[in-house]
């Protein structure tokens, strides 16, 4: 295994309060970080690093964990840009477009669905992701999920089930027997591949009580559970998610005050995406209400074709900055540590010894420009451990 060593990092945050200034970014300055292709294997000052098999001269630039983006709905076909146009005159988003999707997804091949996530996957990477949760939900047949979980498998190893993503248009008339396919029959075929379970519990989608029964289900059948709620209004999602021990709430766009207590009381995870309001144009969420309280929070692209076709963490921590008032810092570790527990992970979002070898080494002095120049080409360089993911974009981009 080839070793790497990255010296003369100007400015280098951990995410280990106990490296460096201890505080909860681990940070330290003029520090080295040996890999060993698959893990963190040292991390001390630059002039004190150990020899490697290779050196990369990172000049004065700042280096963070690589991004965790633990929300997207990346295995989809075509695109929506006609009701992005259509909101920004004025249109509101209600999830009605969903069915486009669906409708896209079913009717294209499986290598070009391999292909568009690839494509998505990439454009991920080279923001900096190097962790990413995928989610099925575009197909909404027991066929088609499986198809999309099984794309989905190739690209990450945090792969979701979201059949309850919205009853599709066949089922109009007897919603009953969607959720009795969800909970039953699909979900039968779903659980062996996929390691979560999520259900879109908000309005002009499912309701506490069916979203609950799916998601116990879910349950018995060996899935972890993550939820989207109360991104339309106050569904109950936050507290259905805290009910059920879910590793995260997703949107939380509209919470109120029991839902942010709530949450700052238990162990799921507030999971804010502003990608979605920036392409809605709707109300942000309130970050610091939910972070002032207590309750862990993460960041997010929900990289969809709807509501947020977003590829870009640096955006997302920009727009959590500028528009949510979260301090740079704050949005970092969001953007890395945050993503990690909303994925019940221990081993990424942060650099300490024997962690996963995700780093990136920003174009940047300090990771603040991560906000401060948004839109700029701020990741010089990504390293990522696991060769999977890689060899899945390579072969599909061919
Ligand atoms: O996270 N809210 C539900 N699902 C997606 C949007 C899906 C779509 O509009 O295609 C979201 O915003
Ligand atoms: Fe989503």
């Amino acid at each position: 295994m080839t070793t790497r060593v990255v010296v003369n990092i100007g400015e280098l945050t951990t995410n280990d309060p106990r490296f460096g200034d201890e505080t909860v970014m681990g940070r330290a300055r003029d520090a080295a970080v040996v890999l060993d292709g698959e893990r963190v294997l040292w991390i001390g000052p630059s002039a004190k690093a150990p020899d490697a098999d290779e050196l990369i001269d990172a000049e004065g630039a700042a280096v963070v964990p690589g991004f965790v983006d633990s929300h997207t709905h990346l295995v989809f076909a075509g695109e929506r840009s006609d009701e992005f146009e259509a909101r920004m005159a004025g249109e509101r988003y209600d999830g009605g477009g969903i069915g486009r999707t669906v409708a896209a997804t079913r009717a294209a091949t499986s290598a070009q669905l391999r292909r568009a996530t690839a494509r998505r996957w990439n454009e991920l990477f080279n923001s900096g992701v190097t962790t990413v949760e995928i989610k099925s939900g575009y197909e909404l047949t027991t066929e088609g999920e499986v198809r999309l979980l099984d794309v989905a498998r190739s690209f990450s190893d945090e792969v979701t089930f979201l059949g309850a993503h919205v009853v599709p248009e066949e089922f109009a008339s007897n919603r009953d027997a969607y959720v009795d396919l969800v909970a039953g029959e699909m979900l039968d075929a779903c659980a062996p591949l996929a390691r979560w379970a999520d259900v879109f519990c908000d309005e002009g989608a499912f309701s506490v009580d069916e979203s609950r029964r799916i998601l116990l289900k879910a349950r018995e059948a060996g899935l972890e559970l993550r939820v989207h709620g109360n991104q339309l209004g106050e569904s109950g999602g936050v507290a259905l998610a805290v009910e059920l021990d879910a590793a995260s709430v997703d949107h939380c766009t509209h919470v109120n005050d029991r839902d942010v207590a709530m949450l700052a009381a238990s162990r799921t995870v507030a999971t804010l995406l502003p990608g979605a309001e920036f392409s809605t144009r709707s109300a942000y969420p309130s970050a610091r209400r939910l972070l002032d309280a207590g309750a862990t929070v993460a960041l997010a692209t929900d990289c969809n074709p709807g509501t947020s076709y977003v590829t870009s963490m640096g955006f997302v921590i920009a727009l959590a900055v500028r528009e949510m008032s979260m301090t740079c810092d704050e949005a970092l570790w969001a953007a890395t540590g945050g993503g990690a527990m909303a994925l019940r992970r221990d081993d990424v979002g942060v650099l300490r010894v024997g962690a996963r070898a995700d780093l990136v080494i920003l174009n940047a002095p300090r990771a603040a420009h991560l906000a401060y120049r948004p839109g700029g080409a701020l990741v010089q360089h990504t390293l990522r451990s696991g060769a999977k993911p890689t060899r899945a974009v390579r072969e599909n981009l061919a």
